[in-house]
């Protein structure tokens, strides 16, 4: 840590009372780690070193991701304390087409373990849950849950939307409101659509379930050219105001994209995916750094407030 001149800030994660850095390391999305971008395992592994070093004690993988063996041979490679970092993990309620029963699922979480080199995770996520699947988790999989839980081998409980094909957040608006299992939940959120305020945070904050946000940058808020299209279309379709097109100056986007979920009441941990340690060194100098001018917060509130349609994908 020698020579960074910000420290990492932590915060306790709702209810589970987890000490958490507001920085998590996502290890999905479209880098997962650099695995989906042509990067081999050597560079995933420096990716989770880095975070490490940075003070990120927060990794976010799945079964899904394929990045789980990374994560566990970083973590065993940098001696890592278990008790020092927090795992969270996540499985899809199916199997290919079919969803899985309640032990097909159990099954499938040994996998996770074994891939990740632990005997416990601190937190299992349903991952990517639609409005269609919920009911059958809460019947078939919460169970599931409780029972690893009781076996020591899952600390928490939570579940993720799908936020691409969900972006007004069917499934875990009500999810929240309604039910009392979730510790965790996994909410995407950012500049474009800020929905996730009033439908999932307000809930969150009142019963204390903790928060990690997902699409914070994504493609659209990192890559200037993909934003201004966007932006044009939905100014032509009368989505946004005019003043849409100019509220991002050149440059800084991602960084300001990132600050803006931190800075967001409700939001406990913001992840950041990335297969490039100079990403994961500029979103974590971003994150550790003071907050966005109140008034450019706020323009970006008012100019987006209203917008529920995209992801940022
Ligand atoms: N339903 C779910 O449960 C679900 C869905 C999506 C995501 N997630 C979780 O949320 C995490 C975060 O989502 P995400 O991975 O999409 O992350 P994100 O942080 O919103 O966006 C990451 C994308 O932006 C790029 N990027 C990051 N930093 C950059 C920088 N400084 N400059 C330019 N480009 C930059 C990355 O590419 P580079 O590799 O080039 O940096 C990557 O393609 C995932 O990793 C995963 O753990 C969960």
């Amino acid at each position: 840590m020698g020579g960074y001149t910000l420290a990492m800030n932590f915060t306790t994660l709702g209810r589970t009372g987890l000490l958490v850095s507001k920085m998590g390391l996502g290890c999905g999305g479209h880098s997962r780690l650099g695995l989906a971008t042509g990067k081999d395992e050597a560079n995933a592994i420096s990716v989770v070193h880095k975070a490490l070093e940075r003070g990120i004690n927060f990794i976010d993988t799945a079964e899904s991701y394929k990045t789980e063996i990374a994560v566990g041979k970083a973590l065993v490679l940098a001696k890592t304390p278990r008790e020092s970092v927090v795992i969270s993990t996540k499985l899809g309620p199916k199997s290919g087409e079919s969803f899985s029963t309640k032990s097909a699922f159990k099954t499938r979480f040994e996998g996770n373990l074994t891939r990740l080199q632990t005997d416990y995770v601190d937190l299992l996520n349903l991952h990517g849950v639609t409005t269609d699947e919920y009911a059958y988790c809460q019947s078939e999989l919460v169970p599931a849950l409780l029972e690893l839980r009781d076996e020591g081998k899952v600390r928490f409980l939570g579940i993720t939307e799908a936020f691409g094909p969900d972006p007004q957040h069917a499934m875990l608006g009500p999810a929240v409101a309604n039910d009392s299992c979730w510790d965790v939940v996994m909410v995407g959120f950012n500049i474009l659509n800020q929905s996730a305020r009033e439908r999932v945070l307000a809930h969150t904050q009142a019963k204390n379930i903790g928060t990690l946000c997902m699409f914070a940058v994504r493609r659209v808020l990192s890559n200037p050219d993909a934003l201004k299209t966007l932006l044009a279309e939905l100014v032509a379709s009368g989505q946004l105001p005019d003043e849409a097109l100019t509220v991002f100056p050149e440059g800084d986007t991602t960084q300001r994209a990132y600050q803006f979920c931190r800075d967001e009441p409700g939001i406990d941990i913001v992840l950041s995916g990335t297969g490039n340690p100079a990403h994961l060194e500029a979103n974590a100098q971003a994150l550790m750094g003071p907050p966005m001018p109140p008034h450019q917060r706020e323009t970006l509130m008012r100019v987006f407030q209203g917008l529920d349609s995209v992801s940022g994908n």
